[in-house]
């Protein structure tokens, strides 16, 4: 895929519904009571995996263009497969069903992908089997293929060592199903979409600070779910529209959750102009629009409490600061080597290539903004997030990028490159 560099961008845009809120409403609404209808569910690769995977544990879900329909089973309804789950590429699925299966009286297996097999799943097993559950991986249990053998589950405390939202979910979910109080502490806040969405289907959660308290409860309650637009995917626009030459890029009815919004914050103290316009609660989430436009750009430094705010965005946040004025220092990043590829690597690697000046350090990195980007082929690693970031770096650049396997932007933003081809105006 060759992606062109652009003069002029005027555009407005939405962009897909949000992914970790389309993976917890087909979960949630599979093991509540009633018939669910979820509307804006994103239709990527990853959110499919879950969809399959709960159609496999014999829920009826109906997908139509207009919304997703499911018939709820209730809390103990799931049924045995007669096969493997398969969770793809989506580290989502494999950690938050692992913490429903361990609550059901039947075994099964999940495992994924090549990339999924790499990732590290002790940081679900230590728990869930602290909790009583039969989980148990191969290498020292640490990787898929997961057996998972559910059962009598009680209560536990326990602190998470990294602030990790799907670690924190399948604790919370496991504890949905055990004899007493799970309690979760987090060393940062990291997502709250689980504890939101929970919460709004009857489940009994409390949150305090940095902690979360889950009792068990008889049953979870089908509702209608709107799915916001990913602020994730949002954030390649929100880059775009500051590094472009001329650009002003509105983006429409986009997830605002304070847990997800690290990257505003970042880019306005780069100095973006960004506005955010028309704020509302949808399905207990607040959303907006983003209104952004050309800015001049300086270097930050990234690090701390905010890490796990901005997580997915840190590949697109690189490629901002390779347009800055000065140092951009990225650090307490180490999450991203584990994520669907090492991305410190992969952008520090790739934006060498087309001519960043960008250094690994073991954390994060740090990059000299030379406002300029020669261009040239890169590699996506199979990862969604690098070949969009990339794919941004490659609009600004001066001779434009060249792409291997773009179709990996299908995992979480299906018509990425449409939108990019109509909104340009090339030079
Ligand atoms: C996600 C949590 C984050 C994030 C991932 C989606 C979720 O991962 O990087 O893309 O939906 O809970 P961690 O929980 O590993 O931080």
């Amino acid at each position: 895929m060759f992606i062109r560099p652009a003069k002029r961008i005027r555009e407005a845009l939405s962009v897909p519904g949000d992914k970790s809120i389309s993976h917890r409403s087909i979960m949630f609404s599979s093991i509540a009571t009633g018939e669910s209808k979820i509307y804006n569910f994103l239709m990527g690769e990853d959110c499919l995996s879950t969809i399959d995977c709960f159609q496999k544990l014999g829920v009826n879900i109906d997908i139509t263009e207009q919304c997703i329909t499911i018939q709820g089973v209730g809390l103990r309804g799931l049924k045995k497969p007669s096969e493997r789950l398969y969770a793809g590429n989506s580290g989502t699925t494999i950690r938050l069903i692992s913490g429903i299966l361990s609550g059901q009286n039947f075994d099964c297996e999940i495992t994924g992908d090549a990339s999924i097999q790499r990732r590290p799943m002790g940081r679900i097993v230590e728990p869930l089997r602290e909790m009583g559950a039969n989980i148990c991986g191969i290498e020292k249990e640490n990787h898929a293929p997961l057996m998972i053998s559910g059962g009598k589950l009680r209560g536990i405390h326990y602190n998470i060592p990294v602030a990790s939202a799907q670690v924190k979910s399948a604790i919370q979910l496991a504890g949905l199903y055990a004899e007493g109080i799970t309690s979760i502490q987090e060393p940062q806040k990291s997502r709250n979409h689980t504890e939101i969405m929970l919460k709004n289907m009857g489940a009994d959660i409390e949150i305090q600070g940095l902690k979360v308290i889950c009792k068990p409860v008889e049953k979870l309650f089908a509702r209608e779910i709107h799915v916001p637009g990913d602020i994730s995917s949002a954030a390649f626009f929100m880059v775009l529209g500051a590094i472009a030459k001329d650009g002003e890029i509105l983006i429409k009815d986009v997830g605002l959750n304070p847990t997800r919004t690290g990257v505003i914050d970042i880019l306005r103290k780069m100095g973006a102009d960004i506005k955010i316009i028309y704020e509302r609660s949808l399905s207990g989430e607040l959303v907006g629009d983003i209104l952004i436009k050309t800015s001049s750009l300086r270097g930050v430094e990234i690090g701390g409490e905010i890490v796990p705010r901005l997580i997915d965005e840190i590949p697109v946040l690189a490629v901002a600061a390779c347009f800055a004025e000065g140092t951009t220092v990225i650090r307490d990043a180490q999450e991203l080597k584990v994520k669907e590829s090492n991305r410190i690597k992969a952008m520090v690697t790739e934006l060498k290539k087309i001519g960043g000046d960008i250094d690994e350090t073991a954390d994060g990195m740090i990059i000299q903004g030379r406002k300029k980007l020669h261009g040239g082929q890169i590699e996506s690693y199979h990862d969604h997030r690098i070949a969009m970031a990339l794919a941004i770096a490659g609009l600004r650049s001066e001779e434009g990028v060249i792409i291997d396997n773009p179709s990996c932007v299908d995992i979480s933003f299906p018509h990425f490159f449409d939108i990019l081809h109509k909104m340009t105006d090339h030079e």
